[in-house]
C-alpha cells in the first residue's frame, strides 16, 4: 500500500488549441477553482516537431511557464499516440492493419502498429528529446507516456511488421517448430509447419484459426505493447526522476496492464461512467435506463480497484473524469446533478491521489466538439465546474488518502480474458462480464474489495478470495489459496497456457476431489435452477468426484463442491445466486455483510466509510439520508 497522500484535483488542457492570450486567464481560473494539476502535451506532436528533426518547443516553454507560474503542477505527455502526417511519408507501412487486412489510416489518432520498428524508434526519440529538454525541469511533476494504449482496438495488428515479429517471438517461445506443432496440436487438420517462417498471423483463415495460434498471437501482441512502452520508459528514465504514468482506459483488456505497470510509478485511467454504461456494458434495458445519467454503480469502482493493483505500490489516479455529456457513446445524456462530485469522491475513496477532469474547455472544432468540458466553448462555466469546485473545497478539509487492505480479494488476469475471447464456447461468455458480476455481488453486500493479479503468491490478511474464470492457475496462487477461504470457478484452471485441455482435467485444486467432466453454455432465458435461491445462467459445468456437494440444482446436480475453506463453483450465477454464495462464504469466514439498497454502494478507507447513491431517488441507510447522486462519509 502506498504512503498516505493528499487528494488533489487536476484538469486536461490543450494550450495548442487556444490563442496564447487565453492561457494566463485559464491558468488563474483553474487555480481559483481549486485545481492543482494540469496535464498537457499528449496530442501535440505536430506542434512540437512540425518537420522531421525540426523542433518548435518555444510555445510549450511559454505554456509551461504560464501554467507553472499560476501555481499548477504539470504532467507532461509524450505525444506518441498522434504521430504527425510526415511520419507516414517516412514509414508508409507503420499503420496498424485490421483483421480484414485493411490499413487503419491517418486522420484520427493511434494510427500506428506496435510492432513497427521505425515508429517505435521515433517514439523513443521524441521521448528522449522531451526528456532532455524538460526532464530536470522542476515544474514538470510527472510524465504521461503515450495515451490509452490499445484504445480504438489497436493492440491486435495484422501488419507485415507484426507477422515478422510474431515469427521471431514464436521462435523464442518454442525453440523448435516441432515444439510449436506439438504445443498447438497442429496435427489436427494438417496444420503442421516446417519452419517459423511459414507461420502467418491468425486472420483471414477459412474458418476459425487454431485457438492456440490465436492465443499466442494475443500474448505476442500484448508483449509488443510492453516493448514499445519500454522504449519510451528507457528514453525518459535517462533524464528524469519524476514519476512516470500511463493513462489506461475502461474495459480495454487486449494487453496485460500489470506488465506495463511494472516499469512505471503510477497507473491512471479514464473514467467515463455514462459513456461506459451506454457503450461498454452488457446490461438489461431496465438497468441501462435506471442508471442512464449516473453510470453503472460498480463499473468505476471496479476499475479504481483494478488500477490500484496495476500502479506500483498502489499509486493511481483518474487522469480523465467525465465532466458532462461525452460525444462517443451511442447516446450521450448529461450526468444527474451531483454525479460529477460523486464520481470524484468515489475515486478518492478507492485511493486515487488525483482526479483530473477531461477537459478544461470544450473544443469548438474537430472530432470531440460535442464533448463537454468544465467550460463551454464560449468560455462560460459548464455545470461540471461548480461540482469540481465543491469537491475542491471539501478535500481541503479531509485527511490524506489512506487505503487499507480489504478483507476480500478478486483475482484478475488479462490472459484469461484473451483465452475466453478466443474460445468463448457460448455467445455472452466474457471474462470481464463474469468478473464484474462477481465484483458487483461483493459490493451489493457492502464489501470493499482488492483486485489482485494472478501472479499473487501471498494472500495473508485476506479472509475471502474469489477466482472466477482464471484460465490457468499458477502454482504460486494455488499454494496461496490455502491461506484463506476461497471460491474458485467457474471455468477456472481448465486449460493449459497453450489453450489446450490438460489431463487430468481441471480444476486440479489441492485437497478438493472434483473434476469438471463437461461444460454447457446456455442461451439467454435458459438456466439451471437452485430452488428458492436463484439460477445458473450462460454457463454450467458437470462436476464429478468425492468432494462434498454444498449446492445443487433442482435435479440434484452438483453446482458447488467444497472441502474445508476451499470451494469450486461450477456455473455462472445470476445476481440472486451470487448474493447467496457471497453471504454464505462471508459468514463462514467471519466477515459481516449486509444487503445494500439498490444503487447504494459503500467503501471503507482507514479513517472513513463512504456512501455513494447511484440512484435517482433519495436513499436511507445507516441513519443517513442520501439525496439522488448523493455522497456521504462518516469517520470510523
Ligand atoms: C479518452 C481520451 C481523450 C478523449 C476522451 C473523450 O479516451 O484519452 O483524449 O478522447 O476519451 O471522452
Amino acid at each position: 500500500m502506498s504512503a498516505p497522500l493528499k487528494r488533489a484535483l487536476g484538469v486536461c488542457y490543450y494550450p495548442e488549441h487556444w490563442p496564447e492570450d487565453m492561457w494566463a486567464k485559464d491558468a488563474a481560473r483553474m487555480v481559483s477553482a481549486g485545481i492543482t494539476w494540469v496535464r498537457i502535451g499528449e496530442f501535440a506532436w505536430s506542434r512540437m516537431e512540425p518537420e522531421p528533426g525540426r523542433f518548435t518547443f518555444e510555445w510549450l516553454d511559454r505554456a509551461i511557464d504560464v501554467l507553472a507560474s499560476a501555481g499548477l503542477k504539470i504532467v507532461l505527455g509524450t505525444p506518441t499516440c498522434t504521430p504527425p502526417r510526415w511520419m507516414l511519408d517516412r514509414f508508409p507501412d507503420m499503420l496498424a492493419v485490421d483483421a480484414l487486412g485493411r490499413a487503419r489510416k491517418f486522420g484520427s489518432r493511434r494510427h500506428y502498429c506496435f510492432s513497427h520498428a521505425g515508429y517505435r524508434n521515433a517514439s523513443a526519440a521524441i521521448a528522449d528529446v522531451l526528456g532532455r529538454r524538460y526532464g530536470q525541469d522542476p515544474r514538470i511533476h510527472a510524465w504521461q507516456l503515450d495515451n490509452e494504449y490499445g484504445c480504438h482496438d489497436t493492440v491486435l495488428s495484422y501488419s507485415e511488421a507484426a507477422r515478422l515479429a510474431f515469427q521471431d517471438w514464436l521462435a523464442t517461445r518454442y525453440g523448435t517448430i516441432d515444439a510449436l506443432n506439438t504445443a498447438w496440436g497442429n496435427v489436427f487438420w494438417s496444420m503442421e509447419y516446417e519452419s517459423f517462417a511459414q507461420v502467418d498471423l491468425p486472420n483471414l483463415t477459412v474458418t476459425e484459426p487454431n485457438p492456440s495460434h490465436a492465443l499466442a498471437f494475443r500474448r505476442f501482441s500484448s508483449d509488443q505493447v510492453v516493448a514499445c512502452h519500454m522504449a519510451q520508459v528507457d528514453a525518459l528514465r535517462a533524464h528524469t526522476d519524476a514519476p512516470l504514468i500511463h493513462n489506461y482506459m475502461g474495459r480495454v483488456l487486449d494487453f496485460d496492464h500489470f506488465e506495463v505497470g511494472r516499469s512505471i510509478e503510477i497507473a491512471s485511467w479514464d473514467s467515463y461512467p455514462i459513456g461506459f454504461l451506454s457503450d461498454r456494458l452488457e446490461a438489461t434495458p431496465a438497468h441501462k435506463s435506471r442508471y442512464l445519467q449516473q453510470g453503472d454503480p460498480d463499473m468505476q469502482a471496479f476499475h479504481h480497484d483494478l488500477y490500484r493493483a496495476v500502479g506500483k505500490d498502489g499509486r493511481w489516479w483518474v487522469m480523465e473524469q467525465q465532466p458532462g455529456p461525452v460525444n462517443w457513446a451511442p447516446h450521450n445524456p448529461a450526468p444527474l446533478p451531483g454525479m460529477v462530485r460523486l464520481w470524484t469522491w468515489e475515486a478518492f475513496a478507492h485511493g486515487a491521489e488525483v482526479v483530473s477532469y477531461f477537459r478544461w474547455r470544450q473544443a469548438p472544432f474537430a472530432q470531440e466538439q460535442m464533448h463537454s468540458g468544465l467550460l463551454r466553448p464560449d468560455d462560460a462555466a459548464a455545470p461540471g465546474l461548480a461540482e469540481a469546485e465543491a469537491v475542491a473545497t471539501e478535500i481541503s478539509a479531509m485527511p490524506e488518502v489512506s487505503v487499507q487492505q480489504a478483507q476480500v480479494a478478486l483475482i484478475f488476469d488479462y490472459p484469461s480474458e484473451w483465452a475466453w475471447a478466443t474460445l468463448p464456447q457460448g455467445a455472452g461468455f466474457t471474462y470481464f462480464g463474469l468478473m464484474l458480476d462477481a465484483y458487483r455481488a461483493l459490493r451489493k453486500r457492502g464489501l470493499s474489495v482488492d483486485i489482485l493479479p494472478s501472479t499473487t503468491s501471498d494472500l495473508s490478511g485476506y479472509r475471502l478470495v474469489l477466482v472466477p474464470g482464471l484460465a490457468t492457475l499458477p502454482d504460486s496462487l494455488r499454494h496461496a489459496l490455502g491461506q484463506t477461504t476461497a471460491l474458485v470457478g467457474p471455468r477456472s484452471n481448465c486449460v493449459t497456457e497453450e489453450l489446450t485441455i490438460p489431463t487430468p482435467m481441471g480444476p486440479g485444486l489441492p485437497g478438493l476431489d472434483v473434476t469438471v467432466t463437461r461444460v454447457e453454455s446456455l442461451p439467454p432465458g435458459a438456466h439451471r435452477t437452485v430452488p428458492g435461491i436463484g439460477v445458473m445462467q450462460h454457463w454450467v459445468e458437470t462436476l464429478e468426484g468425492s468432494a462434498q456437494v454444498t449446492l445443487q440444482d433442482a435435479d440434484g446436480a452438483a453446482l458447488v463442491v467444497s472441502s474445508g475453506a476451499l470451494s469450486y463453483l461450477g456455473g455462472w450465477p445470476d445476481a440472486a445466486l451470487w448474493d447467496h454464495l457471497i453471504a454464505d462464504a462471508a459468514a463462514r469466514c467471519g466477515i459481516e455483510t449486509r444487503q445494500m439498497p439498490e444503487g447504494l454502494r459503500c467503501r471503507e478507507t482507514k479513517t472513513h466509510r463512504f456512501y455513494f447513491n447511484y440512484g435517482d431517488a433519495p436513499c436511507e441507510f445507516d441513519g443517513l439520508t442520501l439525496p439522488a447522486a448523493g455522497v456521504a462519509w462518516v469517520a470510523i
